[in-house]
């Protein structure tokens, strides 16, 4: 009941859009009206607001790395296992993915799969961040860099000595991560994504 009303927690964490709501907060459009119509931090950068993008990137992080740290620090207390962390971890990406607030229409996942990754391990974060800043600064992808830091992330996660829950519930996020850009892997494929700094992408 206890390991329920927590994932319930993170999931609701989870399911707040930054995108949605900083973009709100400055009197800015709807990102899912713009743009590749995603609610991220890359597509509120192309409105042009570059604020409100890094706004939306911190918040959209934060809630991934607040949902595991309080599963770590409350776990003990209520008496769960080393499973909460993790599942905690992946309930928080799962709201971002299908917000109860948006009506289940949610974002890619990208920066707060990130976040998770911070709160299970900083090293593994931190390289997370080196593999995505790394392909995005040489090719200019969002989309390339976020499955290029998706790909590695169970393998690293291995390197780093983290725990076979850890490995399940990163594998998890890396496959719905994946599977939420399909269509930025058609463009990318096709030659039609936009790179950063662009403003062209239609919905
Ligand atoms: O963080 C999402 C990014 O990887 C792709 O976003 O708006 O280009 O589909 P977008």
């Amino acid at each position: 009941m206890q390991l329920a009303l927590l994932l319930v927690a993170a999931y609701l964490i989870g399911s707040v859009s930054f995108a949605v709501v900083v973009s709100r907060l400055f009197g800015m459009a709807d990102p899912r009206s713009y743009g590749s119509g995603n609610p991220g931090a890359t597509n509120v950068l192309r409105s042009g607001n570059k604020l409100a993008a890094i706004l939306t990137l911190l918040g959209d992080a934060f809630k991934g790395w607040l949902a595991v740290v309080l599963a770590q620090s409350i776990a003990p207390s209520l008496g769960l296992d080393a499973m909460t962390a993790p599942a905690a971890g992946l309930a928080a990406f799962l709201g971002h993915l299908f917000p109860v607030f948006l009506a289940f229409r949610g974002g890619k996942g990208v920066a707060t799969a990130a976040g998770v990754l911070l709160g299970a391990s900083g090293w593994l974060g931190l390289s997370i961040l080196g593999v995505w800043l790394g392909v995005a600064f040489t090719l200019r992808y969002s989309s390339l860099a976020a499955l290029c830091a998706a790909l590695a992330s169970p393998g690293l996660a291995f390197l780093f000595g983290l725990g076979a829950n850890w490995i399940l519930s990163i594998s998890v996020m890396s496959g719905l991560l994946l599977w939420r850009h399909k269509d930025n892997i058609k463009r990318l494929l096709a030659g039609e994504e936009s790179r950063i700094g662009s403003k062209k992408k239609q919905a």
